[in-house]
């Protein structure tokens, strides 16, 4: 097309991919292309304001590794990385939250009432819950969660050497009811990365980079889909204003006390815990695949 003007421009990017070979790449990128062009025409851009944020993009380039991808950390400050795991939640089932970049695959196995927290500093906490379908509220036989968090010092294993590796990283098989209990200690809040182009855009909107405190969970069962989310223990500060935005009402986990007589019996840790031990019940609900 010649003579492309504010008006047409959107039109000829959907007729120049006239010729896509699937339906649905072209459906994503010519609406992606349409509100980028929206975006330009509200806005009215600047060459500088284009090429600052193309820089941007240029530096998330060049610091991002495979332990650290500036692009996804975009995604999450935006907002967008929650809003695709908010449109792709089905109904009923709990809430998907981000899987952000501390998972480590293949943590060690975790026998249902096993320890996570051995001795180390911090509120012991014990987790007790259960793996229900969605549909139906029955326990789900064969469920795994792959667990992990931080440590006291708000630290993930992978961030921090002094920790042992795979430190507070579990694969937990639950009970053939779907029910599960493990000791830890209750995660920290903490910051995302913000030394890079990604902080420079919270410093900008005069944004912190704080994350309410949180478990993460992989929760993998033979015919469900699987569930990436967090839970978020009740009562911490930041639980309004989490900087990517991950916490659901449904994700919010009460958190009480238990005398030790009341934890479950097959808890491994349960010698060594404190008369009262801070509690945190889950429920996890899964969608049929
Ligand atoms: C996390 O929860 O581990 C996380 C999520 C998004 C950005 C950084 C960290
Ligand atoms: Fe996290």
């Amino acid at each position: 097309m010649r003579n492309v003007s504010p008006d047409t421009i959107t039109q000829a990017f959907a007729d120049y991919a006239a010729k896509a070979e699937d339906a649905r790449t072209k459906e994503v990128l010519c609406s992606l292309a349409k509100h980028l062009h929206a975006f330009v025409k509200e806005t009215q851009l600047t060459h500088a304001e284009w090429m600052a944020g193309l820089m941007a993009l240029t530096r998330a380039g060049e610091i991002t590794t495979p332990e650290r991808n500036e692009f996804i950390l975009f995604s999450d400050l935006f907002g967008v990385s929650a809003l695709v795991d908010m449109v792709n939640t089905p109904k009923g089932a709990t809430n998907c939250s981000n899987l952000g970049p501390f998972h480590q695959r293949g943590a060690p196995e975790l026998a249902d009432g096993g320890d996570l927290w051995k001795d180390q500093p911090g509120e012991p906490m014990v987790v007790t819950g259960r793996v229900l379908d969605a549909e139906t509220g029955e326990g789900i036989a064969g469920a795994t969660l792959d667990l992990w968090q931080n440590a006291d010092n708000g630290l993930y294993a992978v961030q921090d050497a002094a920790q042992p590796a795979k430190n507070y990283h579990a694969l937990l098989r639950c009970a053939p009811d779907g029910t599960f209990a493990f000791s830890t200690t209750r995660p920290k809040s903490y910051n995302v990365p913000y030394d890079g182009p990604a902080g420079d855009m919270l410093r900008a909107l005069g944004r912190d980079a704080w994350r309410p405190a949180h478990l993460h969970v992989i929760a993998e069962a033979a015919g469900y889909r699987p569930l990436v989310t967090e839970l978020f223990p009740e009562g911490d500060p930041y639980l309004d204003s989490d900087a990517v935005f991950g916490v659901r009402e449904d994700l919010v986990v009460p958190l009480g006390t238990l005398a030790n007589g009341e934890t479950p019996t097959h808890l491994a840790a349960r010698d060594r815990l404190p008369e009262r031990v801070l509690h945190a019940p889950l429920l996890i609900r899964m969608a049929r695949a």
